[in-house]
């Protein structure tokens, strides 16, 4: 049965006109004025309502076994909190540890979201270790679709990797095609501070910031462009958080290195006093690189309308607060991470669009176009287009409430947004058609996510 969406304004990264879409099983089959479509086709009115691409979140976390516990979704709580937010596609970082088999976790991550998931996923193939396996596995892993590594140059001692493994790594990537995002700090200096701040007795989640302040973030973004530099492949930086680490990106641009730069909500809106909250409130606002000085925000708001940041991701990471409390009176144990999964879009709109941070269509790019170009998706993904997968948010533009952790669906104890205003929300979201969220609640089928197989660039010509 085919689905109508009548009388909405459509909204992409470079187009915007008022049509009717027509839906046939998983695809977008007509796009006009006036669609006559058969008998029983089931029609929504979307009068009054903006018509979006289904949103892409190019960075989270729903298992990630990390720092001695578990995040706390799952792929049926994150999918379906991702759809109540407009998302409609997440990439996955899968991240086994370094001391970990990485075609085992390759297997055991996407088994772990198979059957489970209400939304499209993919995975970035997060490369914790090297060695004589390593490099026919990752072969294995690209041909299996997943044509995107992930490296941490953080986290010593769990996800972080060596020199030698990042060159071998990058060398691998130039050869397949494949596009390698990368969490860019200094793993060393972080160590080096946080045993410092430590010894002065310095234990609180307010030092969590000065243990891996600006320049740690930006020598990460010097160290992996310059290898990037040196092997010819494409990298993504995550989650970049200040100015110094993206002057750093932007000079390694300039000098002909192909990156592309990530920010991420927590970044966009919340600053280190908030990771200063008194009674160990801040804990749940440590993340890793940290929230930074507020001055940063304009700094990552003008770069992200200019295009000099790409996308924005959320790096959902959702610990609870018993789960923070492990790091009481030593901040190094506080597990990072702030859940946002389904807050990333209505922020993204409300702080941007809504309150004349950002163009309409380059909210749209960023928070779903460049994200579908970048990592082999496009224009099955991404895109209103006839032949593209029938994934639509019906958006709101009139709503207005609060966030707050009594209404969410992230399977977490905490908002870190509790409080906040949003001008706005989904409230119409397909996935291939089917229709996921109604009226704001998910209705729909909570096995319909499926693992999108990607192109490499090599494939996909970027
Ligand atoms: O604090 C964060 N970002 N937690 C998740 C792991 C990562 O570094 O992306
Ligand atoms: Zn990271
Ligand atoms: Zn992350």
């Amino acid at each position: 049965m085919g689905l109508l969406i009548r009388n909405g304004d459509i909204i992409t990264a470079d187009k915007r006109y008022k049509a009717d879409i027509y839906i046939e099983d998983e695809t977008i089959t007509e796009i006009g004025e006036n669609l006559q479509v058969p008998e029983g086709t089931e029609v929504i009115d979307a009068a009054g309502k903006y018509i979006f691409p289904g949103f892409i979140d190019p960075h989270v976390h729903i298992y990630l076994p990390f720092m001695g516990t578990y995040s706390k979704d799952t792929h049926a709580s994150g999918s379906q909190a991702a759809l109540i937010g407009g998302t409609t596609t997440f990439i996955e970082m899968c991240a086994p540890a370094g001391s970990e088999d990485t075609l085992e976790g390759y297997k055991h991550w996407k088994s772990l979201a198979e059957g489970n998931a209400a939304c499209d996923y993919a995975f970035h193939m997060g490369v914790t270790r090297f060695d004589a396996q390593t490099e026919a596995q990752l072969r294995e892993i690209v041909a299996d679709g997943t044509p995107s590594f992930k490296v941490f140059l953080a986290y010593k001692g769990a996800f972080g990797i060596d020199d030698e493994a990042l060159y071998k790594i990058l060398t691998l990537a130039q050869e397949l095609g494949v596009i390698t995002t990368a969490h860019t700090e200094n793993a060393e200096l972080v160590a080096q501070l946080q045993q410092k701040l430590l010894s002065e007795g310095k234990t609180g989640p307010e030092w969590h910031e000065p243990s891996r302040p600006e320049y740690v973030e930006a020598d990460g973004v010097h160290h992996f462009t310059t290898f990037l530099g040196a092997t010819g492949a494409k990298g993504y930086i995550v989650h970049l958080s200040c100015k110094p680490a993206l002057d750093a990106a932007l000079e390694a641009k300039a000098r002909g290195v192909d990156v592309a730069i990530e920010a991420v909500i927590p970044h966009l809106l919340l600053d280190k006093t908030y990771a200063e909250r008194p009674d160990f409130e801040g804990a749940k606002f440590v993340m890793s690189p940290p929230l930074r000085d507020k001055r940063n925000q304009a700094v990552l708001w003008e770069a992200l309308e200019r295009g000099d940041v790409s996308t924005v991701g959320t790096d959902h990471a959702p610990f609870d607060t018993t789960q923070k409390a492990m790091g009481k009176g030593d901040f190094t144990r506080i597990p990072n991470g702030i859940p946002a999964i389904e807050d990333r879009v209505n922020l993204l709109y409300t702080y941007g669009v809504s309150r004349g941070n950002l163009d309409l269509h380059r909210f749209v790019d960023a928070a779903s176009t460049q994200a579908a170009k970048l990592f082999g998706l496009y224009p099955r993904k991404g895109a209103v287009e006839v032949g593209s997968d029938a994934d639509l948010v019906i958006y709101d533009p009139d709503y207005r409430g609060k966030l707050s952790v009594k209404m969410q669906h992230m399977n977490v104890d905490y908002s870190g947004f509790e409080g906040v205003e949003i001008d706005g929300k989904p409230e119409v979201v397909t996935v291939r058609g089917a229709v996921q969220v109604r009226d704001g609640q998910f209705i729909g089928d909570k096995a319909r996510g499926r693992f999108l197989r990607r192109e490499t660039l090599k494939v996909a010509g970027g």
